[in-house]
């Protein structure tokens, strides 16, 4: 699928931001824990999120979708995850904490995904295989037995992924299992607040230093996906491309902290709990020096956002640094230059010199690249054909239309 972009058309009015992919995973991770339901609201009808449902069904449990609410309930009648759907997404990984726990073994084909890096996942084995699992890698897939127990274990690395595989894993583990240098992203803290109301015992919640303490059961719950920070930040760098006002409703502002610090200082935002006005009639000349970390700083997810506005920036020069995954700057620094964007990338690190940009063809190599592709095509001059437009789709629930209700032209093909 492409995406068809006329660029230089303002954006007027108000959006609602949907809830966040990478919340949604992991919930629906956690499934597994309880025969009973599971119900989300808010919950994103994307690509991503259908095919994680699709792995769960295929797995023995029942999806039942209403509006934006989504349950999911029954008992599993396997542990192992078919290939063809676990490697469709990186979020297949967020089973195997839960399925292990829960059932004593889980058999997973290496999980798919965005290719933006290597994705090792060492940090979530190391974890379990210090709880007590048993783990073998062969086939293609991962294969993990065993009773677990309860277990000191820190993070190297502060991997989200890791971090919620790990806490699935203890809630069902008899003692209680110390669990140092999570990560602390706002979807985490979701994940934590959900499994609380299942009946697990956390505490240090939305910290690096949390302590499970397992129970023997846990029970069904009701929870609303929090909203995603990506997509209100897509929204923001939208109305940066294209000049204009929009409020964007419906999102945590808090969690978006790092990327309103970045814009702050060059437009009009007024930022309210849950609401962000911006208005932009000028590029400024760069964003300065921006590194990716974990939260709460600079997010990796926003990165290709910030290397498109950098690259229609006014003259300036932006320097931005990705420190989590090897393949994303490289991903989205090539693209752009295919609308004319000046950047050089050495190592993980891009200098971009900005100046106007103009139509060309490219590819939405990654979920979060397509995305700020689409932000730079609202920029050029001329018409913009992303293709490989299903990759945004994973991620975004009809990001075309929702520009176009701003006032954006991009149509489908
Ligand atoms: N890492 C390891 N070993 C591990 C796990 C991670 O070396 O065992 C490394 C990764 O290679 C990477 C870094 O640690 O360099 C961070 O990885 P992390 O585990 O934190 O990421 P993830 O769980 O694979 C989630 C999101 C990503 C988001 C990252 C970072 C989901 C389903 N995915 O991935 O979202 O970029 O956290 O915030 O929650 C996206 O939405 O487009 C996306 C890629």
């Amino acid at each position: 699928m492409d995406y068809i972009i006329e660029g230089g058309h303002r954006l007027n009015g108000e959006i609602a931001v949907c809830g966040a992919k990478n919340c949604a995973l992991p919930l629906l991770g956690a499934s597994v824990l309880t025969d009973e339901q599971i119900v989300l609201h808010n919950c994103p009808a994307i690509v991503d999120v259908f095919n994680m449902l699709e792995l769960l069904k295929a797995m023995g449990k029942s999806v039942f979708w209403q509006g934006d609410t989504v349950t999911v309930s029954g008992t599993l009648s396997t542990t192992t995850a078919p290939q063809y759907l676990a490697r469709l997404l990186r979020g297949s990984a967020l089973i195997l904490g839960g399925t292990l726990a829960a059932y004593g073994s889980v058999n997973l084909p290496l999980p798919g995904g965005c290719a933006i890096g290597a994705r090792p996942m060492d940090i979530h084995l190391k974890g379990l295989e210090s709880m007590g699992a048993e783990i073998s890698c062969y086939d293609n897939a991962l294969h993990c037995k065993g009773a677990l127990h309860s277990a000191e274990y820190e993070m190297r690395f502060a991997s989200v992924g890791a971090t919620e595989n790990l806490l699935c894993a203890a809630v069902l583990v008899k003692g209680t299992t110390v669990l140092s240098n999570c990560a602390t992203e706002p979807e985490i803290e979701a994940l934590e607040r959900m499994l609380v109301k299942m009946g697990a015992k956390i505490e240090g919640i939305g910290t690096p230093d949390v302590s499970v303490t397992g129970v023997k059961k846990l029970h069904g719950v009701e929870f609303d996906i929090i909203p995603d920070r990506i997509v209100a930040a897509t929204y923001l760098s939208a109305v940066v491309a294209a000049g204009g006002q929009i409020t964007v409703t419906n999102c945590n502002t808090n969690h978006l902290h790092a990327f309103i610090n970045v814009l702050r200082p060059h437009f009009n935002v007024v930022q309210y709990a849950d609401a962000i006005t911006i208005t932009c009639d000028s590029q400024p000349s760069g964003y300065g020096r921006i590194c990716t970390a974990p939260y709460p700083f600079f997010p990796t997810d926003m990165q290709s956002l910030l290397l498109a506005m950098a690259s229609f920036s006014n003259g300036g020069q932006t320097i931005v640094q990705e420190n989590l995954f090897e393949n994303r700057l490289e991903h989205i620094a090539s693209e752009l230059v295919k609308l004319g964007g000046n950047i050089t990338v050495k190592g993980n690190s891009a200098a971009v010199t900005g100046s106007k940009l103009t139509a060309s063809n490219v590819v939405a190599r990654d979920l979060r690249g397509g995305a700020a592709l689409a932000v730079a095509g609202l920029n050029a001059d001329g018409q913009t054909v992303v293709h490989g437009a299903e990759n945004i789709c994973r991620g975004y629930m009809d990001l075309d239309i929702c520009l176009n209700a701003l006032g954006a032209k991009i149509h489908k093909q």
